[in-house]
């Protein structure tokens, strides 16, 4: 009900609303009307009293509440089941934890700030004010050893509901990083609960830097970390970069989960970056130098390596070999 109020004052912006209409129409007391208002209000939302004209919105917070995220969201599942904190060590733990709880499908939590962010090879992940970092909780119906495919297909999600803005024609780092102009514009993060055979639940955690700051990194970043509002060159909504996330992941998601891996590896194909260009590839194994040749059905990248010989690297970090690196 108190969504309902919200769009009621949504709908009537920048005008009052006569808290008799409110009522009225949603069969509700005028008690019940000043009781949604103030939990609207202590959720930051700035809503004007006065008497004789009514109620009226006129600030809505710069947080992705579940009233702003899931009101109108057009997905089936994903999102449906949204969970909104301030403050978390990371959204993939409590994800975790949710799943384990027997988490639907698709449910996502979405912190404003983590204080523990993690990034693959258990990295710290710089997760201030203003970004997005959310998790979606998954459970696909497949062999565990397919899990990482989900990577792939989170990363193409991303890209493309990035190039939807002027300017953002991101591009993806093997295996999972959201890259521009050779910096790092966010992450993703698979984590797998299962047994041999059967995959019980996976966390697909995502990170972008949006309307973030240089001065939000450490200095020892700075020059390999970009933000969604650095490249536009103003601040973007968003609830609406999240809703859009959300609806692509779960197209493509539906996609894999019917077409198999070869659409989502097609797709990847098109915004790999470092194609051709000379890279050192470091993995618990070794390193390697070459020159990055595209990937194979399976994801795994393919390295002409110095001597000749095309290597099929399936982990590890990719690093350009002349500098400047994300
Ligand atoms: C990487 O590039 O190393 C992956 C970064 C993934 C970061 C996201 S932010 C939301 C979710 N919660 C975490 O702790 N990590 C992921």
């Amino acid at each position: 009900m108190k969504a309902a109020v919200l769009g009621y004052l949504k709908e009537r912006r920048p005008d009052y609303v006569s808290g008799e209409e409110i009522c009225r129409s949603l069969d509700i007391s005028r008690t019940s009307v000043w009781k949604y208002v103030s939990a609207l209000r202590s959720e930051g939302y700035e809503i004007e009293a006065r008497s004789r004209l009514g109620y009226r919105l006129v600030g809505t917070p710069d947080l992705l509440l579940p009233d702003e995220v899931v009101s109108g969201l057009d997905t089936l599942f994903c999102g449906q089941v949204y969970h909104h904190h301030l403050s978390l060590s990371s959204t993939n733990s409590t994800a975790q934890e949710l799943a384990r709880s027997g988490a639907p499908e698709g449910t996502v939590v979405l912190a404003e700030e983590q204080t523990g962010g993690r990034g693959r090879l258990s990295r710290a992940w710089i997760s201030p004010r203003g970004g997005l970092w959310f998790s979606v909780v998954l459970r696909p119906n497949v062999l565990p050893m397919r899990a990482p495919e989900i990577t792939f297909l989170a990363a193409v999600a991303c890209v493309q509901a990035l190039e939807r803005y002027p300017g953002l024609d991101a591009g993806i780092k093997w295996p999972n990083d959201l890259v521009w102009r050779d910096r790092k514009l966010g992450g993703i993060l698979t984590e797998l609960s299962g047994e041999f055979d059967r995959i019980n639940h996976v966390v697909l955690g995502i990170g972008i830097n949006v309307n973030l700051g240089l001065d939000d990194f450490p200095s020892g970043l700075r020059s390999v970390t970009t933000s969604v509002s650095a490249i536009t060159g103003f601040p973007v909504s968003r609830r609406r970069l999240l809703r859009e996330l959300l609806i692509s992941l779960e197209h493509w998601y539906r996609i894999w989960l019917t077409g198999g891996f070869s659409p989502v590896v097609e797709a990847w194909k098109r915004f790999h970056c470092w194609l051709d260009r000379p890279v050192r590839v470091v993995n618990v194994e070794g390193e390697w130098t070459g020159t990055a040749v595209g990937i194979d059905d399976d994801g795994a990248l393919l390295l002409r390596t110095d001597d000749g010989l095309t290597k099929r690297i399936i982990a590890g970090d990719v690093l350009l070999r002349d500098g400047e690196q994300a």
